[in-house]
């Protein structure tokens, strides 16, 4: 019997650098067991796959088995690709998806404290800034709920996160998927223990949800009664693959656990990836997952990290903690304050160290970036002073230590205080002020001299962005104009443990930091309202309608768009405590194509008395997301305008009786704006009572996602037209070149797109091939049957599919191909179904489909040619 099975990913017979996706991996979808069970005699939907494979003559290999019905069935398998729509269509795989790789968010900074620091002013920071703190105060602290990291393991000898393992432990249980040496790119070597004693991101975030209290640094975790299991899935380095993911989230789905937090992910923008799938139907289960929404925020907006982008998962955003922890260094010889330094540790100086600055000019702007004078004396017993700028900070610093120079201090050239890389040696940064005071004083001959106290010097520098949206948060909104991210989290900027190995404590910034922040904040509302599947499946409304809106700047201005805060920064006192149930907490407009502009919300009252609400239109800034000058996503920060949207609500005032409810009619029109920027407007209506304040957030684009250009077809890259043929040196081929196609002797196509594009397909076509003049085709001919015609697309006749993906994200602008700049596919000689390639004249076809475009219509697709190549075996 012929069954059609949907393909996540079609055919692909090339090796690529296509994104994230794994060559030869792919995840395998089955039919559950009750569905198959009157049907087949196998004892497993499993088994039937292998010996259906089997039969077929189809080599495999097994990577990863799931059984979890209700959420998840079927496999990980290694096929080659040529076979890989053969396995789609056997009866029982309902569908297959291609392995991506998944890395850890990228990491900020990260600087290393030491336990024996006195309390620091303000150490619950974050807790103060979400009312955790309030909720500490009642007793709740996460007692009884679960909590599963899905992340590089925890040192769990560390005497704050209970110093051991097993029931009894704060760290009650895990698994490691994948052992030390597993990069994502290596056979994963799983044992029982998830120690991480090398890489340290685990740690941190664990430290975040269950640090506690009662250490030197006067800190805590958020729900540090909670009990932890850890689900290690990245090694000492590297990054991890999405079929790990899912065991991982299967695995604590089946153990128990209450909430599962992934502080992970990579670029994508599309909800159907494979995790965010699987972490999706968990949820609708009644568990919570919080994930990252990345850390990709200077790309700008349509950049969600699945599998963040799942539906239902609660995708966290990153706010800037109100204080960056640092260092006080004391000033001796010039009566003066301490000079505070950004590290988390004390620079390791015991003695008073002479202050010797590498220029006497304070607005020099290569300062040591040559090497110093024969003039300059013996630095090792100085603190050497030095003005960034120019070259990098480990260029200076190699300069200072090639005269002998131990411990330095940088000063900035800018206002304000960022980490800093500074290799191996040991240096910090001090403000462009504290250093300007310094260098004169060198200059002016005092004899001036700092010392390092190694224990109370800590101090928290008041931060400049206190509160606001991280810089490197990562934009949504997702290609199908779903809310990502969901809420945001304090992450920049953080202090907690790291393993004993690695120094015990230190500082780290990202959305992965945020990310157990909500786990942890989950925790207590499950604590005090129960575990029940609907408050867990509610949580994220809860945290939704109870968040505070962050600002776009520091100054009075517009709000920050919600593509980039999500509904706000989370506020778990008043998620606990409100008596007042908004939902749903998400007015998703869509784009003015597809506009959805007439929306209800509910307002109930479940307290005891009677309330009277106000309701309010509270907008937010708008972005612009496209820049028409490079045809790319604007880069981030993103500044925002103050055209709002305008909001017509059914009612300004309603009053609740005790258990009553209301529906109010949200009427929204779009700001007046042109659409070629794709603006992205947003904002509140906000409800609020004598007692509290709740909000419905809305969010939607001017224009038409389907109008955006998908290919990169300017020069602007290369300076030379895109899609380029690269020849086997990997240079733009400049003439018509001829490939053997063995070995090394293979062209490549490289390509960039500006928008995601949910088909995208490359066919071989002559050279001689023209693309068709869409508006001539009738439309209404070209029934294209989604993946079933390897010589056609859309109608159009080529000689066959080279690859084919779906869902694919778009390029950033950066200019390598790690930074996700461009992608490229070998031609290796076969079609993508394993028949060989003819001798001959060709160009290739780049197809995408345009975002919300309709697969069968020729008219929704944007297609675009190479050059010309020759193949002559
Ligand atoms: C499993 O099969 C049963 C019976 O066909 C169906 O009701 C159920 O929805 C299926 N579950 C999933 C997750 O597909
Ligand atoms: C650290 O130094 C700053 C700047 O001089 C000062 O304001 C602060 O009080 C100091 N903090 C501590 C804990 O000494
Ligand atoms: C500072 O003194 C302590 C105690 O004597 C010693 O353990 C440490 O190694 C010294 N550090 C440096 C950098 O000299
Ligand atoms: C927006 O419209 C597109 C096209 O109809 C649709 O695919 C998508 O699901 C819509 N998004 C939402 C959030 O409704
Ligand atoms: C590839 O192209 C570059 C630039 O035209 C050229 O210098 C190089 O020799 C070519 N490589 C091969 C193998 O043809
Ligand atoms: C490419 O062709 C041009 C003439 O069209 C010629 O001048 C040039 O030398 C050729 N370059 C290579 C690398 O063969």
């Amino acid at each position: 019997m012929f069954r059609s099975s949907r393909l996540s990913f079609l055919l692909l017979a090339l090796p690529y650098a296509l994104g994230r996706i794994v060559p030869g991996q792919y995840i395998v979808e089955l039919e559950n067991v009750s569905s198959l069970g009157a049907k087949r005699s196998y004892g497993s939907p499993h088994d039937a796959l292998y010996s259906d494979l089997q039969k077929r003559g189809i080599a495999y290999n097994v990577q990863a088995q799931y059984d979890t019905q209700g959420i998840f069935v079927g496999a990980s398998l290694s096929v080659s690709p040529e076979e890989i729509s053969s396995v789609a269509s056997l009866s029982g795989v309902k569908a297959v998806h291609p392995v991506h790789s998944v890395s850890q968010p990228k990491r900020i900074n990260a600087r290393v404290a030491k336990a024996g620091d006195a309390t620091l002013p303000d150490a619950e920071s974050t807790h103060i800034m979400t009312g955790v703190d309030k909720v500490h105060a009642q007793g709740i602290t996460g007692k009884g709920i679960k909590i599963g990291i899905i992340d590089t393991g925890i040192d769990y000898n560390h005497p704050y996160l209970g110093a051991g393992f097993g029931s009894g432990f704060k760290v009650i249980g895990g698994y490691d998927f994948v052992g030390d040496a597993y990069t994502g790119s290596n056979t994963p070597v799983p044992d029982s223990d998830p120690l991480d004693q090398c890489n340290g991101h685990g740690t941190h975030v664990a430290g975040i949800i269950g640090a506690n209290p009662g250490n030197d640094f006067g800190i805590s975790g958020v729900a540090y009664e909670a009990s932890i299991s850890s689900y290690r899935v990245f090694g000492c380095t590297g990054s991890t693959q999405d079929d790990v993911i899912i065991d991982a989230l299967l695995k604590g789905y089946n153990e128990g656990m209450h909430i599962l937090t992934l502080s992970l992910g990579g670029v994508d923008g599309w909800i159907e990836g494979a995790a965010g799938v699987v972490a999706s139907r968990i949820v609708d289960k009644g568990k919570v997952v919080t994930i990252a929404a990345g850390n990709e925020g200077a790309y700008g907006a349509w950049y969600a990290s699945s599998p963040g982008t799942g539906l239902d998962v609660i995708s966290v955003a990153s706010v800037d903690n109100t204080v960056i922890p640092a260092q006080n260094a004391t000033v001796h010889g010039v009566s003066h304050d301490p000079i505070s330094y950004l590290s988390a540790i004390a620079l390791p100086a015991n003695n008073t160290l002479a202050v010797y600055a590498t220029s006497k000019d304070a607005t020099v702007t290569d300062d040591a970036c040559s090497a110093l004078p024969d003039s300059t004396p013996d630095l090792s017993d100085k603190v050497v002073i030095v003005r960034r700028g120019t070259c990098s900070f480990v260029t200076k610093l190699a300069n200072i230590a090639a005269k002998g120079g131990k411990i330095m201090l940088i000063y900035n050239n800018v206002a304000g205080f960022s980490s800093i890389s500074v290799g191996d040696y040991h240096a910090a940064l001090i403000s462009a002020e504290d250093g300007a005071w310094l260098v004169s004083e060198f200059a002016s001959g005092a004899s001036i001299s700092l010392s390092f106290p190694q224990s109370g010097g800590a101090a928290n520098i008041p931060s400049a962005t206190a509160g606001l949206v991280s810089d490197f948060s990562t934009y949504g909104p997702t290609y199908d104009m779903n809310f990502k991210p969901a809420v945001a989290a304090p992450g920049g900027n953080i202090l907690s443990t790291l393993p004993l190995a690695l120094g015990a404590w230190g500082v780290e910034s990202g959305t992965s930091m945020a990310t157990p922040f909500t786990a942890g904040s989950a925790a207590l509302v499950l604590q005090a309202k129960g575990t029940g599947a609907d408050i867990a499946k509610g949580l994220r409304s809860l945290f939704q309608a109870t968040a505070a809106p962050v600002s776009a700047t520091t100054s009075d201005g517009d709000l920050q768009t919600l593509a980039v805060q999500g509904a706000g920064l989370i506020q778990v006192n008043a998620a606990i405590g409100t008596k007042t149930i908004v939902s749903p907490t998400q007015l998703l407009l869509n784009d003015t194509a597809h506009l959805n502009p007439i929306q209800t919300f509910k307002i109930q009252n479940t307290g005891s008395s009677t309330v009277s609400y106000k309701l309010t239109h509270v907008p937010a800034g708008t972005i612009a997301t496209f820049d028409t000058t490079t045809g790319f996503p604007v880069d981030g920060p993103i500044g925002v305008t103050s055209s709002h949207a305008t909001v017509l609500l059914s009612q300004s005032q309603v009053t609740l009786r005790a258990g009553a409810s209301a529906t109010i009619i949200v009427t929204v029109i779009p700001p007046s704006l042109s659409s070629s920027t794709l603006p992205v407007y947003s904002g509140y209506i906000r409800i609020a009572s004598s007692a509290e304040t709740q909000q419905v957030s809305y969010l939607g684009a001017v224009g038409n996602l389907k109008d955006r250009t998908v290919f990169d077809t300017t020069n602007k890259f290369f300076g030379f037209s895109l899609p380029a043929v690269l020849n086997s040196t990997g240079d733009v081929q400049q003439n018509v070149t001829t490939y053997s196609l063995s070995g090394d002797d293979q062209p490549s196509v490289l390509f960039r797109q500006f928008f995601g594009t949910p088909l995208f397909r490359a066919d071989l076509v002559s050279k001689d091939f023209k693309i068709p003049t869409l508006s001539h085709h009738k439309r209404d001919l070209l029934s294209w049957l989604f993946g079933t015609n390897a010589n056609s697309i859309a109608g159009v006749k080529t000689l066959g599919v080279l690859a084919e993906y779906d869902y694919i994200p778009r390029n950033s602008d950066a200019s390598d191909a790690a930074d996700n700049g461009y992608s490229t596919i070998v031609v290796d000689g076969t079609f993508a179904d394993g028949s060989k390639i003819k001798d001959g004249s060709y160009k290739i076809l780049l197809s995408a489909l345009r975002v919300s475009g309709n697969p069968n219509l020729i008219t929704d697709y944007e297609m675009s040619l190479t050059s010309e190549f020759i193949v002559k075996h």
